[in-house]
């Protein structure tokens, strides 16, 4: 019996201890030292499971019940310091950590796509919609593409009012993005339904209205049956897709030598005084047509070049065109 009680008060001063110790782990390691001391492999715990043997079998299964009882309680106070000890490490962690939300936050700035860039993609999309895909062509450009494919002999007078930056004799910065228009004829069979964004050059002087550097974009459909009627129409519903309601749309003829007829096109906001031209337009003249290899009898087409820069500023009420390329971030960060 007296086995058995000795077991009893070591098992009493193990929990004892076992208190203490617990009361004291503070952290990680003090932690492990006591997982170590107490319910390890080799801890006291086990120490204690050793004398069983000695025991007498009568008391064995009452000193066996009692330390298994032992063991457990143990076990249960280490996960409980576990635990403790986390949310302890957590506490300490977020007190290092404390985030001053008073401070004042570092400024980024973020790109943002420039005004003209954004017309631009915006006219693609409406026409995108409509069934045309986008065509780009060189802002380095020859002669042939640029004037004689467009019906524009060296002889004729036309050829003065687009005569822009040459590059050497027969090579030029484009004057408008009809050229494109040719370079895709002569790639695709009809029907042909493009529009070709892009930048443009004429010996402009610059004000209000004028750049030397502006933006175009070309449109071009060739199909059976086309006609006039079907321009307008198109422009009708580009009108009101890009503008939205109360926009008033008008023709007035005009002469290119690539189109016959030709109009100018013009818009109107609504309560706005005066017309606008936006572009220049017409059926795709017939020799245009024959040049590349198309069978005028049984094609037409229409065609127009439309200024980005224009659009931009009908749409946004801007009335400078040199603000687009001042880079005036006042002016930029406004879109
Ligand atoms: N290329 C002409 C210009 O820049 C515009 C235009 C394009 C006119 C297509 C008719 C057809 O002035």
């Amino acid at each position: 019996m007296a086995a058995l009680d000795d077991l009893r008060e070591e098992i009493k001063r193990l929990e004892h201890d076992m208190r203490e110790r617990l009361a004291a782990v503070d952290d990680g390691a003090s932690l492990d030292a006591f997982r170590a001391d107490f319910t390890g492999r080799k801890g006291r715990v086990s120490q204690l499971f050793k004398r069983l043997g000695r025991l007498d079998p009568s008391e064995r299964s009452e000193a066996g019940r009692l330390l298994n009882a032992l063991k457990k309680r143990a076990s249960e106070a280490v996960a409980l310091a576990e635990t403790e000890t986390r949310r302890e490490r957590l506490a300490k962690r977020l007190g290092d950590e404390r985030v001053d939300m008073s401070l004042p936050g570092v400024y980024s700035s973020f790109g943002h796509l420039h005004p003209l860039t954004l017309v631009q993609r915006e006219i693609e999309s409406i026409f995108m919609r409509m069934g045309f895909s986008v065509a780009t062509g060189p802002e380095i450009e020859t002669e042939y593409y640029n004037f004689d494919a467009l019906n524009i002999p060296v002889e004729h007078p036309a050829r003065a009012d687009w005569d822009t930056f040459y590059v050497d004799e027969s090579t030029l910065l484009r004057p408008h993005t009809s050229p494109v228009q040719i370079r895709v004829m002569e790639e695709t069979e009809p029907p042909v339904r493009i529009i070709c964004p892009g930048r443009c050059y004429r010996r402009d002087t610059q004000d209000a209205t004028h750049s030397p550097v502006f933006h175009q974009i070309e449109l071009l459909w060739v199909e059976e049956g086309l006609s006039l009627a079907n321009l307008k129409y198109v422009l009708e519903i580009f009108t009101h897709e890009f503008f939205g309601e109360g926009y008033e749309m008008l023709f007035s003829g005009d002469y290119f030598p690539f189109t016959e007829p030709s109009v100018q096109v013009h818009i109107k906001a609504p309560g706005a005084a005066d017309w606008l031209e936006i572009m220049g337009a017409g059926m795709v003249d017939p020799a245009v047509l024959e040049a590349v290899g198309y069978d005028t009898e049984t094609y037409t087409g229409f065609a127009f070049g439309l200024g980005i820069e224009r659009m931009a500023m009908l749409k946004y009420g801007i009335d400078d065109i040199r603000v687009f390329l001042t880079n005036d971030l006042r002016f930029i960060r406004q879109f």
